[in-house]
């Protein structure tokens, strides 16, 4: 089957959801996901968005603080612009309909504002603890009442269908290819605009904070098809997410280090002052770093956060969700320290962008988590990543609508998915096999710490696992599970390239081999793209 539309949105998460409200006032909009229409990292924020809000914070400030993070390598022009775009695009989060945490529920207008690492100002606009969530459904709220906007849950895009301009040799991008996970068909979604949403990566490792969705579809999809990505090392650990065999790493979001919680051995020493003069403040990579470290010298396989100091009512108004999920656990956070390690939060990296979303292929466009806007640079800053969605695709989505205009008609005749594989079921062990043996050693080799000799290890074992899962790919029926494996080992085995390449220590990634920050040799991008002759062409 065929289906035409404007806009093909793939993903419904914040960067999605946020780009098909502000275009479907011009034309029709068609959005694909996964799994069902909430599913997204986006449901999982608990921190905030960053944002100046208060009178005693300024622009400067939170720019300064981006800068810094991002250890040499955030591009000013996108930090100035973002940060500014920043209480707009709350304003227009609220009139969508979210509501956020207040100074004083009762009495006050003002939001309340929360600390994270790295900040140097309250400016992180929450509710409560579970903010993505109340995005997340305040914007489906909308996203359902809008006559131009068909959401299409339970489909996967598989790849980019780009088409040869005729009147020049750039190539196009019109649409996708789309598998129905029920019916395990593929149909042609073909649109004037096709925007890449889908989201982070965080699946391609053991350990991480992400939901099931998060494995890098929309990195491997554009490399596939010619994109340029960037800057895949830089990978960022959350430092704080629950040890409990059951828990499948559960988020302690750093506002509870805002808050005033201490990071302590389980011997109980606190520790972090030592790495930094902020303290458990610090921006994140040197967080994680130091608990990665910890825990090596002690041997203990967690550290503890401790809250216990705090006052518990407080405690329990500020974060209901964290003091309930740990109390599932039988932890009882005001009165014991909570077990903790890093995990895969969040990927830096991705499909090269501008400020306005477009990617290096015309008709193409990426925001939120998939796009490298230069934001971010070598480490983000916390609760700038919901903020850059939301600058990103208000921007984007502005730039596709004049381009609408100008955009020449959909091609009537566009070959049909072909595929031919066979095989099924009897194999699918394979499948879960060759996920995990990934993610392990993606974990145990290109981690929080890294050294030329397992990078080159991870590499040798990557080119193998990618060579049989493409032959698995080509002879297999289709289905999502294999989808999502092939997407997972194209984008593991760039996550080690890139960092291959990276022959120096700067932000999220800090290998043993080369220590240092090189700002003359490596104050760079670290720019991917696939030879053109093996890309795919309707
Ligand atoms: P997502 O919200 O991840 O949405 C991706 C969408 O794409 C999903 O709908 C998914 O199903 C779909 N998709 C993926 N592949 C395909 C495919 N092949 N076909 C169809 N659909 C597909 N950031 C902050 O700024 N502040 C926070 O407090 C914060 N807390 C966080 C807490 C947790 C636990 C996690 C995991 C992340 C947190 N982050 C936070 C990061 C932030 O949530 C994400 O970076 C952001 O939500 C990404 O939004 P997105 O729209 O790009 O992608
Ligand atoms: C958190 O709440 O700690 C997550 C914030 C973020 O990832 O930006």
């Amino acid at each position: 089957m065929r289906f035409d539309s404007d806009f093909l949105l793939i993903g419904s998460g914040i960067g999605g959801l946020t780009f098909a409200l502000q275009v479907a006032d011009h034309g029709t909009v068609s959005i694909i996901t996964k799994k069902s229409d909430s599913e997204s990292n986006t449901n999982y924020a608990q921190g905030g968005i960053a944002a100046v809000e208060s009178l005693d914070d300024s622009f400067s400030s939170h720019i300064e603080d981006t800068l810094i993070s991002g250890a040499g390598l955030c591009k000013r022009e996108v930090v100035e612009q973002v940060v500014k775009d920043g209480p707009a695009c709350i304003q227009q989060l609220m009139r969508w309909g979210v509501h956020f945490s207040k100074k004083d529920e009762d009495a006050d207008k003002h939001l309340a504002l929360g600390r994270e690492g790295g900040h140097s100002h309250d400016r992180i606009v929450h509710a409560s603890d579970r903010t993505g969530a109340e995005v997340e459904n305040a914007l489906l709220e909308q996203i359902k009442n809008h006559p131009n906007i068909r959401i299409f849950p339970n489909h996967a895009a598989v790849e980019l269908i780009l088409t040869q301009n005729p009147t020049s040799s750039a190539r196009h991008c019109i649409g996708a290819y789309i598998l129905d996970a029920e019916t395990r068909e593929v149909h042609v979604f073909a649109a004037k605009i096709t925007l890449l949403a889908t989201g982070g990566c965080g699946h391609i490792y053991l350990h991480t904070t992400n939901p099931e969705i998060a494995t890098g579809d929309g990195i491997a999809m554009a490399y596939r098809a010619g994109a340029v990505v960037a800057n895949l090392e830089f990978m960022q650990f959350h430092p704080t997410t629950l040890y409990h065999p059951e828990a499948k790493s559960f988020l302690i979001s750093e506002a509870v280090r805002g808050f005033g919680a201490i990071l302590r051995t389980c011997s109980g020493a606190a520790f972090m002052k030592k790495y930094h003069p902020l303290g458990e403040l610090a921006p994140r990579d040197i967080v994680a770093r130091a608990i990665d470290r910890e825990m090596k010298l002690s041997g203990d396989p967690y550290v503890l956060l401790d809250l216990t100091h705090l006052d518990t009512d407080k405690v329990k108004s500020r974060f209901p969700y964290i003091f309930q999920r740990c109390l599932d656990y039988y932890i009882d956070v005001t009165k014991d320290p909570i077990p903790v390690v890093p995990a895969a939060h969040y990927m830096c990296g991705g499909v090269k962008t501008s400020l306005d979303g477009r990617s290096s292929i015309p008709g193409l466009y990426a925001t939120g988590e998939v796009a490298c806007t230069g934001l971010h640079g070598a480490n983000r800053l916390a609760s700038n990543s919901l903020l850059e969605a939301l600058v990103i695709s208000r921007r984007a989505a502005k730039s596709s609508v004049a381009e609408l205009g100008e955009t020449a008609a959909i091609p009537d005749s566009i070959a049909p998915w072909e595929k031919p594989g066979r095989l099924d079921s009897e194999e699918w062990i394979l499948i879960s096999h060759d996920r995990v043996e990934i993610q392990s050693l993606m974990w145990d080799y290109v981690g929080i710490v890294r050294s030329n000799h397992r990078l080159a290890r991870a590499n040798r074992r990557m080119k193998l696992i990618l060579s049989e899962i493409d032959d698995f790919y080509r002879r297999s029926t289709m289905g999502e599970e294999i989808v999502e494996l092939r997407n997972l080992a194209l984008v593991a085995q760039l996550i080690v390239k890139s960092a291959i390449m990276r022959k120096e220590s700067r932000g999220l990634h800090y290998t043993t081999d080369y220590p240092e920050r090189d700002d003359v040799k490596w104050k760079k991008d670290t720019l991917l793209r696939r030879p053109r002759s093996i890309r795919r062409i309707a």
